[in-house]
């Protein structure tokens, strides 16, 4: 009978840390994306060029409308605007606000003098 008790103690025990640990990780934001940038070693009209990878790094949850600061973005190299598509002068929309899925790559090339600085700016989240 005890020995039912306590296992059933257990098992509560083992459910509220479950759900602490999940509620954890649904405590994410458009921060929640990495953004990696890279010279790529190639030169296009003599401006060097460099890799850009934003990754949701949310785990389980998905990102949509995804957009990141890109102030004053220029390139001479084409960007896919189902990639990265520059909204106004500061803001950029990634994967046409598709959803980005949790560790998976979006990556764009771009070319120009010097790189530029790209910070999170909003995300719609769904875990
Ligand atoms: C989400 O980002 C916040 C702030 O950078 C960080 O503290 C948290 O650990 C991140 N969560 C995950 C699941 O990476
Ligand atoms: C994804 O991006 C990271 C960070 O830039 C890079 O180290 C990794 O090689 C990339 N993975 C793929 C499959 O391109
Ligand atoms: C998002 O972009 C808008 C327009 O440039 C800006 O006013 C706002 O501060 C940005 N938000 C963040 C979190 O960077």
């Amino acid at each position: 009978m005890s020995k039912m008790v306590d296992s059933t103690i257990k098992i509560l025990i083992l459910v509220s840390f479950l759900v602490l640990v999940s509620q954890g990780y649904s405590e994410c934001s458009s921060n929640n994306l990495s953004i990696y940038q890279y010279l790529t070693g190639n030169q296009l009209r003599l401006f060097p060029e460099y890799r850009v990878d934003i990754i949701n790094n949310c785990p389980d949850c998905i990102q949509k409308n995804v957009k990141i600061n890109c102030p004053n973005f220029g390139t001479v190299e084409f960007i896919d605007p189902s990639i990265l598509l520059s909204v106004s002068g500061n803001v950029c929309l990634v994967t046409g606000g598709k959803p980005i899925v949790t560790n998976v790559n979006v990556t764009f090339t771009y070319a120009w003098s010097d790189s530029f600085i790209f910070t999170p700016n909003s995300s719609e989240i769904s875990c």
